[in-house]
C-alpha cells in the first residue's frame, strides 16, 4: 500500500461542496487498489476570514509546502471578504500558494466530451463536433500583472513597503493614479513555455492532428510580450519536430471560438490565460467543465478554474466534473512524478469514466441541461471508477 498526502483545501463556497466529491474519487480508488490517499482539510478563504479573523490557521502554508505529496483546491473568493488594505481576503491562499510553491505553469484543459453541449447560442452550434475541441492553455502563473498583488501579499508579510507609482507627467494621468507593474522575466517565461512544449510531445496534436505550439501574446505593443515571444522562438528551435506559431491574443480569442480545431498547446501570459480560458470553457459546456493544474519542478496544486459561485453555495447544484478532472490531472501529474504506474492508470480511469458518464448522459448537473444534484453526479462517477479498477 503506498500512501500518498493530499492536502484539500475546500476554500468558499460551492468549492466546499466540489471538494466532497474529489475526495469521493480518491475514496473510490483507494477501495479498489493499493493507491492510499490520506487527506488532510484545511478550511481557507474569505468565508473562513469572515467566520475566524483568519484566511486560514497558523501553519497551513507550511503543511502544503512540507507535508503534502499534492493540493487539491475548491474556489477562493466570496463577497465582501476583502482584507484590510482592501485586498481579497484568501487572496495569499491561492496567489500565495503559487507564488511561493512556484507553480509557474497553470495547466488548463479545454476538451469538450462526446455528449456535452458546448454553450455558443446560434445555428452555428449545430456544427460543432466533439472532436474539435480539445487543447491545452498553459499560463504563467508567478509573473505579469498578477505581479502587484503578489508582491502586496509578500511585502505585508515581511514589513515592506508597497510600490509606490512613479513620478510621471503624460497626457491623461492626472489626479490619482493606480499602478500595477507587469514584469514579464526570461527565466518565468523560458521554464513555462518549456513545459508547452514537452506537452505537445505527450499530446497527439492538435483535432487537426498537427503537433503545434502557439505562443499568445501582445508583443505588437509590450515590451514584457517581446521578452515572452523571443524566448518562445528561442525555445521552439530546440524542438525542430514541433510546429510553432504566433498569435496576439486579441485575434486569437476569436480565432479560438471560430476555429479551436487549429489549437493544441498554447503558452500565454497570466492575465492572459486568465481570461482566454474563462472565454474557452464555453466550448467545453462552461466552467463546470473546466480543470486545472497549477504545477512546478516541486508542487502541484489542483483545482477547477471555476470561483465559488455564491449564487449556488450549500444548495448541491453545482457541477462537480471540473473537480474531479483536476483530480485526474493532479494523478497524471503526481504519476509521472514519482513513477508509479497505479497512478497513472487511475488518472486515465477517472478520464474514462467521466467520458461514459457524460456521453450516457443520463445524470448531469442544471448547467449541462439537466437536473442532478452535485453529489449524484460525484457518486455516479466515481461508482464507474470503482467499476472500471475492479474490472481490470
Ligand atoms: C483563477 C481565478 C483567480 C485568478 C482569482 C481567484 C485570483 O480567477 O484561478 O483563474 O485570477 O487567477
Ligand atoms: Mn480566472
Amino acid at each position: 500500500m503506498v500512501d500518498y498526502r493530499i492536502t484539500v483545501l475546500p476554500g468558499d463556497g460551492t468549492g466546499r461542496e466540489v471538494m466532497t466529491e474529489a475526495a469521493r474519487i480518491l475514496d473510490a480508488i483507494s477501495e479498489s487498489t493499493n493507491l492510499g490517499f490520506e487527506q488532510t482539510i484545511i478550511q481557507c478563504g474569505g468565508q473562513h476570514y469572515l467566520e475566524t479573523g483568519q484566511v486560514w490557521a497558523e501553519g497551513s502554508y507550511a503543511v502544503c509546502r512540507d507535508e503534502s505529496d499534492a493540493i487539491l483546491l475548491g474556489a477562493i473568493g466570496w463577497p465582501g471578504a476583502k482584507l484590510e488594505n482592501g485586498d481579497m481576503a484568501g487572496g495569499e491562499v491561492i496567489l500565495g500558494l503559487r507564488s511561493g510553491l512556484d507553480l509557474f505553469a497553470n495547466v488548463r484543459p479545454i476538451k469538450l466530451y462526446e455528449g456535452v453541449k458546448h454553450k455558443i447560442h446560434g445555428n452555428f452550434s449545430q456544427q460543432w463536433a466533439p472532436d474539435k475541441v480539445d487543447l491545452v492553455v498553459l499560463r504563467e502563473n508567478t509573473e505579469g500583472l498578477y505581479h502587484s498583488l503578489l508582491h502586496r501579499s509578500a511585502a505585508s508579510a515581511q514589513g515592506l513597503a508597497e510600490y509606490e507609482p512613479p513620478e510621471m507627467e503624460f497626457p491623461g494621468l492626472h489626479g490619482e493614479v493606480a499602478w500595477d507593474p507587469r514584469p514579464i522575466s526570461k527565466f518565468g517565461s523560458h521554464r513555462l513555455i518549456e513545459t508547452g512544449f514537452r506537452l505537445a510531445g505527450r499530446r497527439n496534436g492538435n483535432p487537426d492532428g498537427e503537433t503545434v505550439v502557439h505562443c499568445v501574446d501582445k508583443s505588437n505593443v509590450t515590451r514584457g510580450c517581446q521578452l515572452f515571444r523571443k524566448t518562445f522562438d528561442e525555445v521552439a528551435l530546440t524542438y525542430p519536430e514541433i510546429k510553432a506559431e504566433h498569435a496576439y491574443i486579441d485575434a486569437f480569442t476569436m480565432w479560438l471560438v471560430r476555429n479551436p480545431e487549429w489549437f493544441d498547446v498554447v503558452v500565454t501570459t497570466n492575465m492572459f490565460g486568465d481570461i482566454a480560458t474563462d472565454l474557452g470553457s464555453v466550448l467545453q459546456g462552461g466552467m463546470g467543465m473546466a480543470a486545472s493544474a497549477n504545477v512546478g519542478d516541486e508542487h502541484g496544486m489542483f483545482e477547477p478554474v471555476h470561483g465559488s459561485a455564491p449564487k449556488y453555495a450549500g444548495q448541491n447544484k453545482v457541477n462537480p466534473i471540473a473537480s474531479i478532472l483536476s483530480v485526474q490531472q493532479m494523478l497524471g501529474w503526481l504519476g509521472r512524478r514519482k513513477n508509479d504506474e497505479a497512478l497513472n492508470n487511475a488518472s486515465r480511469v477517472v478520464d474514462q469514466a467521466v467520458a461514459e458518464h457524460l456521453s450516457e448522459g443520463k445524470q448531469v448537473t442544471y448547467d449541462l441541461g439537466g437536473s442532478a444534484t452535485t453529489e449524484a453526479v460525484g457518486v455516479a462517477i466515481a461508482a464507474r471508477v470503482k467499476a472500471i479498477l475492479s474490472e481490470q
